[in-house]
C-alpha cells in the first residue's frame, strides 16, 4: 500500500489543477491511495515568530506530509512563478529547522494552465529546484505541463473528474507509476542518507 497526499497549488473553488488531482486515483497503481490535502488557505503568512507556537493548520500540514510515502503536487503559474500561497505551505512544512516533512520524502509535481503555452512548465521548475533545494526526492518524469487543460477534464453529475486526454492520461500513470517505485525502494531516504549526517555533523 502506497499513501500518497496531494497537494493543489490552487485555493480557488473551481481550481484545474485541484481538479487534475482529483482524477489521478482513476490512473494509480495497484495498491496507492490519493487523499486531496484540504486546508493550504487556512495557514497564516509564514512568520517566524510563530513557530514558537504554531497554529493547528501549520501542524495539520506537516503530519498529513509525514504520514504520507509520497506527495504529489499539482501548480499553476502565476506570472511566471510558484503561487504564493503554494511557497507557504512549502515554507511552513520546511520547518522547523533540521526537522522539515520534505527531507528525503518522495515528491512527483506537475502543472496546468488553461492557456495554449507552456502549460505552466515555469512555476512547475521553480517547484522542482525548492523541493530539491529542501531534500525531496523528485521524481524526474515524465514532466506533465498540461496545456489548454479545461478542455482535457470532464466533470460528471456524481463530480468525478476525468482527464480524458489519452496522451496525457498515459504520462500521469507512467508518473505516479514512478513516485510509487521511488517509495517502494525508499528511494528518498537512500537520498538524504548522506546530506542528513552531514547536516547532523554541523549541528554537532
Ligand atoms: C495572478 C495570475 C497570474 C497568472 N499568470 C500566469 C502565467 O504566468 N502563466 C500561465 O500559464 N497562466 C497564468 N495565469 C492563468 C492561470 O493559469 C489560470 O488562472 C489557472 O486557471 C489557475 O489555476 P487553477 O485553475 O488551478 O486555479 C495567471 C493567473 C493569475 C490569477
Amino acid at each position: 500500500m502506497t499513501r500518497v497526499l496531494a497537494i493543489s497549488g490552487s485555493i480557488r473553488a473551481q481550481s484545474f489543477n485541484t481538479a487534475l488531482l482529483h482524477a489521478l486515483p482513476a490512473l494509480a497503481p495497484e495498491g496507492m491511495t490519493i487523499e486531496v490535502f484540504k486546508g493550504i488557505d487556512e495557514l497564516p503568512h509564514f512568520n517566524q515568530d510563530l513557530e514558537a507556537d504554531v497554529p493547528a493548520s501549520v501542524v495539520r500540514l506537516r503530519e498529513a506530509i509525514q504520514a504520507a510515502d509520497g506527495v504529489i503536487i499539482s501548480t499553476p503559474e502565476y506570472n511566471r512563478s510558484v503561487p504564493g500561497v503554494l511557497k507557504n505551505a512549502l515554507d511552513w512544512a520546511s520547518r522547523p529547522y533540521g526537522q522539515s516533512s520534505w527531507f528525503g520524502k518522495p515528491v512527483a509535481a506537475l502543472s496546468a494552465s488553461p492557456g495554449p503555452q507552456g502549460g505552466g512548465i515555469r512555476a512547475q521548475e521553480e517547484l522542482r529546484s525548492q523541493l530539491r533545494n529542501l531534500g525531496a526526492y523528485v521524481v524526474h518524469g515524465p514532466e506533465i505541463a498540461v496545456t489548454e487543460v479545461h478542455s482535457r477534464l470532464s466533470v460528471d453529475e456524481q463530480a468525478r473528474v476525468t482527464l480524458n486526454d489519452p496522451a496525457t492520461a498515459g504520462m500521469a500513470k507512467f508518473l505516479l507509476a514512478a513516485l510509487d517505485d521511488a517509495v517502494r525502494a525508499n528511494t528518498g531516504g537512500t537520498h538524504v542518507k548522506s546530506l542528513g549526517a552531514w547536516m547532523t555533523s554541523l549541528a554537532g
